[in-house]
């Protein structure tokens, strides 16, 4: 039988499915591995599961002398070294299309939560402050009907943000590696600009765009500089594409209104200038975050280390050459 190491905590009907076929280690405490120790327990492995904050990096393919698949349950697979995994002829494999709805609703949650201040009036009425009913100038906020969105990567996720723009009549601009197709871009209602001109005229930033040295900083100092003082920064994507040192200075000052974050750096390690910011929405890394998206992540996975395993091309191969 086959040995399959599942590196994080997931679902035990998830795990005991795995269990018919394959010969499974499962980290059910859900305590992640440090790369030390995910070497160790990698050893003899020929299927690997892991989350997208579970690092595998070339010392952890190398100690899996007997690896033949890396199924990431994510999209993002920028936690794994995929030329080291390349270089060794190991299947590296992601969970796309199954998250995008769910991710948009998030990112939606997210730039509501910011416009309207919704977690610090949630934090005023938990404390007891609310002691003058209808305060007219109280927790104002900002408008999303009619507002300018700018979607920065408009993939699968980015044009899903888009479409659920239309119910607030809202002008969508995107920038993107390549213009969407006509049909694409008529369903999104959005319009191509470049990003210095999406900067200026946004009311709403979202980045979607993958983390990749590319991309590191995408949205720093600079670019925050040219948003306007009433703009709104979103990031559900991954932490590194936006500068956090500068994102909360830039919040600190002013600069930018307020920001909406799913994402960070260091994870779960947070800037700690975040922590005494008001005009700053926070939640951990829960965009893909339904119990039946996660479910479906999880199958994906499976399908795709069962058909490494088995010989079979996977559905989701990220490293091509190896197809
Ligand atoms: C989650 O962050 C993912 O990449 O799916």
């Amino acid at each position: 039988m086959k040995k399959v190491l599942v590196a994080r905590g997931i679902f035990p009907e998830v795990v005991e499915a795995l269990s018919q076929r394959f010969d499974v280690e499962h980290n059910a405490d859900d305590r992640p591995w440090p790369v030390e120790e995910l070497r160790e327990h990698v050893a003899g492995v020929h299927g690997l599961m892991t989350t997208v904050m579970d690092k595998v990096d070339a010392s952890v393919i190398g100690a899996g002398r007997e690896l033949q698949v890396i199924a990431n349950i994510a999209v993002g697979y920028n936690n794994v070294d995929v030329a080291a995994a390349t270089k060794r002829g190991i299947r590296v494999t992601n969970t796309p299309g199954v998250l995008d709805d769910t991710t948009a609703d998030l990112t939606w949650a997210l730039l509501m939560a910011a416009a309207r201040r919704i977690a610090e009036g949630d934090a005023y009425v938990r404390a007891g402050d609310w002691k003058v009913a209808f305060s007219m100038q109280a927790f104002l906020g900002a408008d999303v009907h009619h507002a300018t969105l700018g979607i920065i990567g408009m993939g699968r996720i980015g044009q899903a943000i888009a479409r659920r723009a239309f119910g607030f009549d809202m002008t969508v601009l995107y920038n993107n590696r390549s213009r969407l197709s006509e049909s694409e871009e008529k369903r999104c209602n959005a319009t191509l600009v470049d990003r210095d001109e999406l900067l200026a005229r946004s009311d709403f930033v979202v980045v979607m765009a993958p983390y990749s040295p590319a991309t590191h900083h995408l949205i720093g100092a600079a670019e925050i500089a040219k948003m306007k003082p009433t703009a709104i920064l979103v990031n559900s994507a991954r932490g590194g594409v936006v500068d956090d040192a500068a994102l909360v200075e830039a919040l600190k000052a002013r600069r930018i209104a307020g920001a909406a974050l799913d994402v960070f750096e260091d994870e779960p390690r947070l800037h700690p200038g975040y922590l005494a910011l008001p005009n700053v929405v926070l939640t951990p890394h829960i965009a893909s975050g339904s119990r039946a998206t996660r479910m479906k992540m999880c199958e994906t996975a499976i399908a795709n280390l069962t058909a490494v395993l088995e010989g079979r091309t996977p559905p989701n191969l990220v490293n091509k050459e190896l197809a």
